[in-house]
């Protein structure tokens, strides 16, 4: 479909249109639907899609979009038709109704559960990574300064430091973008396990001293008046520092929590920028405007963008075609070009919102541990818990006093040179012990390979006995030097390949 309103993004590529035929579907696509996403009509023509008008295009039988139909669109609808789209069943309820007035199937994209199996089709991801990083680049051309640090003829410039409030997937996106261009990052989440991602691109997570109950479901819950109180001073400190703010932070259904106030606003620099990613659900900035760029008195400028994915449309499109290509593989088991929907299957009972004009919104909750696992107790809070497999102090004395008496007892009554052997065979146990104990397990195999070295021992007896006169023994000296040769220099080529894999940067 070709979308309204200014959105400039389009549900199908030329490269998904393939994958929807693939599935069995003969696809049409309305007229100039791509133009504003760089995707020509011509080149939906060369997939092997066929260029109609609106009113054939919405009268599909599965009809695949961006943004919810309008009340004329669902007019236009066929019967018995599906419609894909994001269409915030939560926030709606009155186009819940009109959809199932119709007798129609209607299937949310934004209601993918935050699963790993649905990854690959979770759009509201997909789009909040890209508008994490636009809201950087928006805030980069607004911001009159670099956001690297240089050391230039003309003097130091020290570098910009960015705030971002929210370190879900945009926010992350945005922390990675802001640090690459060299910015100092800080960020903030309720969550505290988040942290390590945030820490992993670069930025600094600022923890709020208040526990917070772990999330089930992907999702931030509210959070208590404590740790709002502490987060309000934290982002007071921050402002007055800080030259951009990037704020991200949503609880699902809820409207979003305020967290930049006005008096944060005016300790800002002049210059300086906030880019309110939640501005459509109420904004967290005091001041922002949905879709709005505005200038406030001391002279920072809050950017209300509601659009940020569509503002980089080609990329966009590509990752929600894609999202939306893997959905109807799900949905068509059979590639016959016959969508079906399998209400045990928990990401197909997730996204339906309407089933032949039933309403089946709300689905069951999805629960997702997004937790990280929990430390083991320490040994001391628990200590008849578990029985303790270290050997006693006393027992290992016992032990290594035998061990030296059987050593004495062996050199004492064994012939040479069996007892010298011996020795050097106890002390190899003892030293290659100690040395492959140190070693970290994950290097155990790379450290085995290399081992395969001591088959140098190996060619250099065979080389020795290959100039035999006895011509069996010649033979055998001459296969053992190629086995060990191959195992010295497999094991050589098996190290390298295993330590490359533990090297970062231009190596990996
Ligand atoms: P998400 O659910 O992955 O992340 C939201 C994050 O906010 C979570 O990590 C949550 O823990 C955090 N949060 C909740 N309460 C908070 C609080 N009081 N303080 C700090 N952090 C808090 O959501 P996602 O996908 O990252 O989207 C983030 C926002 O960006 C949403 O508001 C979404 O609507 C918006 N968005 C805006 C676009 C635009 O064009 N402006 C485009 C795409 C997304």
């Amino acid at each position: 479909m070709r979308e309204t309103g200014g959105e400039a993004r389009v549900a199908a590529t030329p490269a998904t249109v393939r994958t929807l035929q693939a599935l069995g579907y003969r696809v049409v696509v309305e007229k100039d639907a791509g133009a504003a996403a760089s995707y020509p009509d011509d080149a939906y023509v060369e997939a092997g899609a066929t260029i109609v008008d609106r009113e054939p295009a919405w009268g599909s039988d599965v009809v695949l979009g961006i943004n919810a139909p309008g009340p004329d669109e669902i007019a236009l609808l066929a019967d018995d038709a599906t419609v894909v789209a994001l269409l915030s069943p939560a926030l709606r309820p009155d186009l819940v109704e009109a959809l199932a007035q119709r007798g129609i199937t209607a299937v949310a994209l934004d209601a993918v559960p935050r699963i790993s199996r649905a990854q690959s089709m979770d759009v509201l991801s997909s789009m909040a990574n890209i508008a994490g990083y636009r809201a950087v680049v928006e805030a980069a051309h607004e911001f009159g300064r670099f956001f690297t640090g240089q050391v230039t003829a003309a003097g130091k410039v020290p570098p910009a430091k960015v705030l971002v409030a929210g370190a879900g997937v945009a926010g992350l996106a945005a922390i990675g973008a802001a640090s690459s261009l060299g910015a100092i990052v800080r960020a903030t989440d309720p969550r505290p396990e988040v942290a390590d991602q945030v820490t992993s691109i670069g930025g600094t997570y600022l923890p709020v001293d208040v526990e917070v109950a772990a999330s089930t479901d992907g999702y931030a819950k509210a959070t208590s008046a404590d740790y709002d109180r502490r987060a309000a001073e934290i982002y007071t400190e921050q402002a007055a520092d800080v030259d951009i703010i990037i704020t991200t932070a949503l609880i699902p259904g809820r409207a979003a929590p305020r967290l930049i106030t006005a008096s944060d606003v005016a300790l800002m620099k002049p210059g300086s920028v906030i880019v309110d990613m939640a501005a459509a659900q109420g904004g967290n900035v005091e001041g922002s405007v949905a879709g709005e760029r505005i200038v406030t008195a001391n002279g920072v400028i809050i950017l209300g963008y509601t659009d940020l994915a569509s503002r980089l449309a080609a990329q966009a499109s590509q990752l929600y075609g894609t999202n939306v290509a893997n959905l109807v593989a799900l949905l068509t088991p059979g590639k016959d070009g016959a969508l079906t929907l399998d209400f045990d299957d928990v990401v197909q009972r997730s996204v339906t919102v309407v089933r032949d004009g039933e309403v089946t919104w709300p689905p069951p909750a999805v629960q997702v541990a997004a937790a990280p696992a929990k430390p083991a107790p320490a040994q001391d809070a628990a200590p008849a818990a578990a029985p303790d497999k270290k050997m006693s102090v006393g027992r290992k004395a016992l032990l290594i006093g035998a061990g030296i008496v059987a050593l004495f007892v062996v050199n004492l009554f064994a012939p040479p040179p069996l007892p010298q052997h011996f020795t050097v065979l106890m002390l190899s146990v003892v030293i290659g012990f100690y040395v492959i104990g140190k070693v970290h397990h994950a290097l155990h195999t790379p450290l085995m390979s290399v081992t395969n070295a001591i088959s140098g021992v190996i060619v250099v007896g065979a080389m020795l006995q290959v100039t035999s006169a006895n011509p069996v023994v010649q033979v055998l000296a001459a296969i053992a030097i190629l086995l060990a040769s191959i195992n010295i220099f497999g094991g050589f080529a098996v190290t390298r390949r295993m330590l490359a894999m533990f090297t970062k940067g231009a190596d990996k």
